[in-house]
């Protein structure tokens, strides 16, 4: 039986940058993140007792080599759980620009778990999905549930897992994305965030910080603080960028238009403009800001930047196709 699962990306308010195990994924600090609206990832899993490896179809290219092996990786977890060693056809569309640091791949891991799992027959809670979900992408782990989500960091496979955090019922913020760049990032957010835990004397502080700065974001979350939420989650992605500018060698992810697109920021922000930044592992800038303010401040950066612009809300959790969705799927 083939099951379909969606799951939405989501973009780091308080950053993972780093592990402290990397075969569980187990991170150095906790994150908090808020779900996107307006990306997501669909993936169809069929176990078939016919196959001899599991096959990947990412976007219509079927998948060979890393990309594949990873994949049956993280499918040997779910067979484990559930049990058995049928190989499974995998079938997966990003409605994502794909590795240009607007997290594809914590939507891919995220509907990969739920779809998997499901065709397998397992019916996980959130927080075991979770779970799973962060072997494939860290990151993934915080796009199991909608809205805002923290992944607490914990200290094995256990305490590591994710969940929905309380919000004050009037926050209604929005996330811009501008998009700089379509392009593949040129360094993956695993190799970076190894070479920085290895090498860069800032990542202690980093981790240590940031510990302090989830406590932080999640009572402006609870408050509804708009600035203090935008200056913790500017000011977590800078602290992550400035890891790596200290790592051996050194590197970022910035390029020439990140540095503009961030000056304009800031000259927007001393004009009285609610508007803050974050930065993941590609140059693309994504910006902060309340929802009364989104329309405005997207034609703004438009015409600055020549650049597509993307308004994104809070996004809902990873759930189930319905066959009538699927079957208007396979039509679109
Ligand atoms: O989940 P990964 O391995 O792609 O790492 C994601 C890292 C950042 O996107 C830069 C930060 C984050 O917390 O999502």
């Amino acid at each position: 039986m083939t099951v379909t699962a969606r799951a939405h990306t989501n973009i780091a308010l308080i950053k993972y940058w780093g592990k402290s195990d990397p075969q569980l994924i187990i991170p150095a600090n906790s994150s908090i993140s808020m779900t996107l609206d307006q990306f997501y990832t669909d993936t169809s899993v069929d176990f078939d007792p016919q196959l001899t490896a599991d096959s990947f179809s990412l976007d219509g290219q079927e998948q060979s080599g890393a990309a594949l092996q990873k994949l049956s990786k993280f499918m040997d977890l779910v067979r484990q759980r559930a049990g058995h060693n049928t190989f499974a056809r995998i079938t997966s569309t990003n409605h994502v620009p794909t590795a240009a640091g607007l997290a594809s791949s914590a939507s891919a891991y995220a509907a990969l778990a739920l779809a998997a799992t499901r065709a397998a027959g397992l019916q996980l809670s959130n927080k075991d999905l979770t779970r799973i979900a962060r072997r494939g992408s860290g990151s993934a782990s915080r796009s199991i549930d909608g809205g805002y989500v923290i992944w607490h960091r914990g200290t094995d496979d256990a305490t590591s897992f994710a969940e929905p955090l309380p919000v004050a019922p009037d926050l209604d913020l929005r996330m811009l994305a501008v998009v700089l760049d379509h392009q593949p990032k040129k360094l993956s957010s695993r190799s970076g965030m190894a070479n920085t835990v290895a090498t860069s004397p800032y990542f202690p502080a980093w981790a240590k910080s940031s510990e302090v700065a989830a406590a932080a974001m999640q009572a402006a979350l609870l408050a509804g603080d708009f600035d203090q939420i935008g200056r913790l989650a500017e000011r977590s992605a800078m602290m992550m960028h400035a890891t790596n500018m200290a790592a051996e060698p050194p590197f970022t992810y910035f390029n020439p238009e990140t540095l503009a697109t961030l000056d304009y920021v800031h000259a927007l922000r001393d004009q009285g403009m609610p508007v803050y930044a974050t930065i993941d592992a590609g140059p693309n800038v994504k910006l902060i800001c309340p929802a009364v303010n989104a329309e405005d401040l997207a034609d703004l950066f438009r015409q600055r930047l020549g650049k597509p612009v993307v308004i994104c809300a809070p996004g809902p959790a990873a759930r189930v196709l319905t066959t009538a969705e699927m079957e208007a799927n396979a039509h679109a």
